[in-house]
């Protein structure tokens, strides 16, 4: 066998040998399984290619185990699933296609092998693995796809505008695996991507946020975006990001380059935790800088407001890369918001209440929110960077102390609405909301302390302030 399998695997394999014997079908073990087992990375599904029926296939194996599996099987694609333990295997009989330009769907017709090889995205996706009984094991590799994997080089198999053309999500999986396996993109290949870049747009929203994703849950993730940028693909699927690119100077005062400074932001969080919404905040955390950006004389460059438009800004981008709307969009728009928050308590005289409105505006997202704001210290000048990390290593024992001592991050105020509501005979309104939003604020400030008694005493105090009668 060329490749490295479990025993698992490869009793797997040789039932689905026999299976195919028995229907006498030649068939291959091909794509992300082989390229990966090459690699020495963990293999997911297996993809099985033969020459004949893919669903007669599957039924025959599935009939070889017991239980027997379910074979879940696509009538249309000519394609079938079966699960055994956690192993997902896939067959499709070997085709020819070709594609209408204007849609990725494929017109199929069956094919050789070497047709099938043919039409996949890259040399190293198209090796194959026979399972036949005279060569089983033997390696079919018509495109030198092990020689690129040893030079660790992303190639197509034909001409790669016409792999790209018959199907541009290819263009995001080839700087998504280059991410991934931190290989190159053959020049050819990536000069294909930029003049096909445009086809991208009859790619699914979904797929291509599927692609960005895995990008984006990279080692390095800067690597990928920054392939996105020069091939020119990012700027069709999501122009805010370029937005940021390039410096402006006015008087000789320039601003830094924010989308390598985001990249940079993206790859320091990126050290830190795999969580793909942390990663998206720190994507996003400048997005309004180029919205909000004005030279002003005396002060050189300013981004007033950039985090409160940067959180606004969240929904609408999420939706267009087809990104939920659900808590997790709103746990990035929180930190897009917060994002200044913890930097600008190193800058003035912290007070207790400012660590505790920051703790209790934070919430449950208070690691979150210094992780990301740690990641945001970036600057070519190493005692700065020293600098500006000291100063954040405070405001994060500040915190710490304030929360041993107040425990405002979970902190509900001890007065509730409802407490309102009946002590004053009101129904819900405004009035209600105020009156607590005030006693939550005189807690946060420190006027009084966070205990009961207190709290209803200072909410008779406002309520009378306000003409309301209250009897005790
Ligand atoms: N394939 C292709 N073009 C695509 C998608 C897939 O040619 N747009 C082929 C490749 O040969 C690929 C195989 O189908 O290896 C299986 O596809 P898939 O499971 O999507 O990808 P993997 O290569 O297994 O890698 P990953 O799971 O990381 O996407």
């Amino acid at each position: 066998m060329y490749i490295q399998c479990s025993h698992k695997e490869l009793s797997i394999l040789k039932k689905i040998a026999q299976a195919a014997t028995g229907l006498q079908v030649p068939c291959y073990l091909i794509g992300g399984f082989v390229r990966d087992s090459v690699i020495g990375r963990n293999t997911k599904d297996i993809d099985i290619v033969c020459i004949g029926d893919g669903i007669a296939l599957a039924h025959a194996v599935a009939e070889l185990f017991t239980p027997k599996p379910m074979v879940n099987y696509f009538k249309n694609f000519g394609t079938a699933q079966i699960k055994i333990l956690d192993d997902e295997i896939e067959f499709v009989g070997a085709r020819k296609e070709s594609y209408v330009y204007e849609s990725r769907k494929p017109q199929v017709e069956a094919g050789t092998l070497k047709d099938d090889q043919d039409r996949r995205d890259f040399t190293m996706n198209a090796l194959a693995i026979s399972l036949n009984q005279e060569d089983f094991g033997e390696l079919l590799d018509p495109f030198n796809g092990i020689e690129d994997i040893k030079q660790k080089v992303i190639k197509t198999p034909l001409p790669p505008a016409q792999t790209f053309i018959d199907d541009p999500l290819r263009m995001m999986r080839a700087i998504r695996f280059a991410a991934q396996l931190n290989f190159t993109i053959e020049e050819k290949t990536f000069d294909a991507i930029g003049e096909n870049k445009e086809r991208i747009k009859i790619v699914s929203g979904e797929r291509i946020a599927d692609e960005l994703n895995k990008i984006l849950l990279c080692k390095k993730p800067s690597m990928g975006f920054d392939l996105l940028y020069k091939s020119g693909l990012l700027k069709i699927i999501f122009p805010q990001m370029v937005a940021l690119a390039g410096a402006e100077y006015i008087d000789g005062k320039g601003h830094k380059d924010n989308f390598y400074h985001t990249l940079q932001v993206v790859d320091n969080i990126a050290e830190h935790t795999d969580d793909l919404w942390l990663r998206w905040a720190a994507v996003l955390h400048d997005i309004a800088k180029p919205a909000t950006k004005k030279f002003e004389e005396g002060h050189g460059w300013t981004f007033h407001g950039h985090e409160v438009l940067g959180g606004r800004m969240v929904p609408k981008i999420f939706a267009q890369l087809k990104l939920p709307q659900n808590e997790k969009m709103r746990f990035v728009r929180k930190l897009v918001e917060l994002h200044l928050r913890p930097i600008s308590l190193t800058k003035e005289n912290i007070t207790d209440s400012a660590i505790r409105r920051l703790l209790f505006d934070a919430g449950d997202d208070f690691d979150s929110l210094m992780a990301l704001c740690n990641a945001d210290i970036t600057s070519k000048n190493k005692q700065k960077v020293k600098r500006y990390l000291e100063n954040f290593e405070m405001v994060r024992q500040r915190c710490a102390e304030v929360e041993a001592s107040d425990q405002v991050r979970n902190w509900q105020p001890p007065i509730t609405g409802e407490l309102i509501m009946e002590t004053f005979n009101l129904p819900p309104g405004r009035v209600v909301g105020d009156l607590k939003n005030a006693i939550r604020e005189a807690i946060l400030e420190g006027d009084i302390p966070n205990e009961y008694e207190a709290a209803f005493n200072f909410m008779v105090q406002k309520a009378t302030d306000l003409g309301l009668f209250y009897k005790a």
